[in-house]
């Protein structure tokens, strides 16, 4: 980086700064892409100095990071007061000021905030003549966190806002699964490769399957929130449509991030929800077992009397234009669920012909054990985003001896295998790319109203008459039985990890 960084996180003293922020920024100050020493001022409410907010930072940390986080604390600094404070903004630019750099400095301004007050923030910020970037000076940016928006009413007017006061080049909205590397993969796996792109069309792909399921519930108070918001708001029309948009966007033209996002923009307008009964399936967690041990439902987590709110959602989707038309996208998500993991698979067409024998009579194809010949399997890609950072393609080989009986394989690609560590954590690469002025893994303003239509359209499905009723699973299950219904008239069921 060429120029001293001054990066100031609003609402410091929350989770995401000492679990996220901090650990990314102690990374990358070890980095030597980040070799200028930048800088970060903690702002938030409470009454600490930089010594108090450095130990509180330390303590929320696990030990084994502690030696990271010692060598990068002399760049830690706190302020105390609220962004919607002029006396407090005026404190805040006066130490950013005496900070290496100075006023010529590049200043990140990330809002880890309450999302109501986004807007406010950004028009405190723009008063006091802080983010205000003259032509050929130092860059000014801001970093939103989610949600952005609760549906595309509020998201459009929080576009609003933010565009009334900064170009659409300050603003940085973040979607975490972004900067996972084996989100960006999808990508990069789909557009160096030649061999997937023949057959990555409706015309050979008989389904993609998407799940991001979690075994978390309503740890860290996140309860008030996510009743809120609920599964859909939470995860699906965020992460789980960016995932879905990776898979099955057009081949950019370049990598200018306008080119990149562009792509992605078309492909979510050209998503399309049905509405049909059966297309949707929502549901809460009830009391169960993880592991053993007892869980709570959903309703016992402190969420207010009366919640309708889903923590399980499955979809079957289509994307409407010439690659994908009738090709069903099916994505599931749920807390509280057996396993954690997050996949997705695309499965091919089985073969027009049957040239092999050892088909049992009315066996389902892709649930006959593994070891079982069988004929006419799918091949199936599978691109393992978390925990296991892997890919693998399935086939069919001819089992040797007499005949043709065929039994399944795969190729098969793993992260830590191939390159003997883990991957980079998403918030640091997000970090790095606000700070070097990359936008193409964040959101652009047309690209969030784009998801919030498609979540809007399938929320209103869910009122009124004919409307999905809101059922139960048991924690720590698949989900309810229901969302197997959505792999009507096609082949196999939903991954299990
Ligand atoms: C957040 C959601 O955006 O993503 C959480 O608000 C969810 O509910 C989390 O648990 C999942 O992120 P990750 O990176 O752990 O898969």
């Amino acid at each position: 980086m060429a120029a001293p960084v001054h990066i100031v996180i609003f609402g410091a003293s929350g989770d995401l700064t000492a679990r996220k922020l901090v650990p990314a920024l102690a990374s990358l100050a070890t980095r030597s892409e980040c070799s200028e020493a930048f800088r970060l001022i903690g702002m938030a409410r409470r009454p600490w100095d930089d010594a108090q907010f450095r130990r509180a930072l330390r303590e929320a940390q696990p030990e084994s990071t502690w030696a990271a986080f010692d060598a990068f604390q002399e760049r830690v600094h706190y302020v105390q007061g609220d962004v919607q404070d002029a006396d407090a903004l005026r404190v805040l630019e006066r130490r950013l000021d005496a900070l290496p750099g100075g006023a010529q400095a590049g200043r990140l301004f990330y809002l880890s905030l309450m999302p109501d007050l986004f807007g406010p923030a950004v028009q405190c910020l723009a008063q006091a003549g802080m983010v205000h970037a003259a032509e050929g000076g130092p860059w000014r940016r801001v970093v939103l966190e989610k949600p952005f928006g609760h549906d595309l009413a509020s998201a459009r007017e929080l576009n609003r806002m933010l565009q009334a006061r900064l170009r659409e080049d300050q603003i940085y909205r973040i979607d975490h699964y972004l900067g996972k590397e084996t989100v960006q993969n999808l990508f990069a796996f789909r557009f160096n490769n030649t061999i997937f792109e023949p057959v990555w069309n409706r015309r050979h792909v008989e389904l993609v399957q998407v799940t991001v399921a979690e075994t978390v519930g309503m740890e860290h108070g996140r309860a008030g929130y996510y009743d809120r918001a609920g599964a859909m708001s939470d995860m699906v029309q965020n992460h789980m449509l960016q995932i879905l948009a990776m898979v099955a966007m057009e081949p950019p033209s370049s990598l200018d991030p306008e080119e990149v996002r562009g792509q992605k923009v078309s492909l979510l307008k050209s998503l399309r929800f049905s509405g049909r009964p059966g297309h949707s399936v929502r549901a809460r967690y009830a009391g169960g077992a993880f592991q053993g041990a007892p869980v709570r439902g959903y309703l016992e987590e402190g969420v207010p009397a009366g919640s309708g709110t889903e923590t399980f959602v499955a979809l079957r989707l289509g994307a409407e234009n010439w690659r994908w038309s009738g090709v069903p996208f099916l994505l599931r998500h749920g807390k509280r669920m057996a396993k954690a993991f997050t996949e997705v698979k695309v499965q091919f067409r089985t073969p027009p012909i049957q040239l092999s024998e050892g088909m049992v009579a009315g066996q389902s194809l892709l649930s006959a054990p593994e070891e079982a010949p069988c004929l006419l399997r799918p091949n199936v890609l599978t691109l393992s985003i978390q925990p296991r950072e892997a890919m693998s393609l399935s086939f069919s080989v001819k089992q040797p001896g007499n005949g043709m009986a065929m039994v399944p394989a795969d190729l098969a690609f793993d992260y830590r295998d191939r390159f003997g560590t883990a991957t980079t954590p998403a918030y640091e690469r997000l970090l790095l790319d606000a700070m070097q002025g990359d936008p193409t893994l964040f959101l652009r303003a047309d690209e969030v109203e784009a998801s919030w239509r498609f979540a809007d359209a399938v929320r209103a499905s869910w009122s009124g008459p004919g409307a999905p009723p809101l059922l139960e699973y048991a924690a720590g299950s698949w989900g309810p039985p229901e969302a197997d219904g959505l792999f009507q008239g096609c082949e196999g069921g939903w991954s299990r990890g």
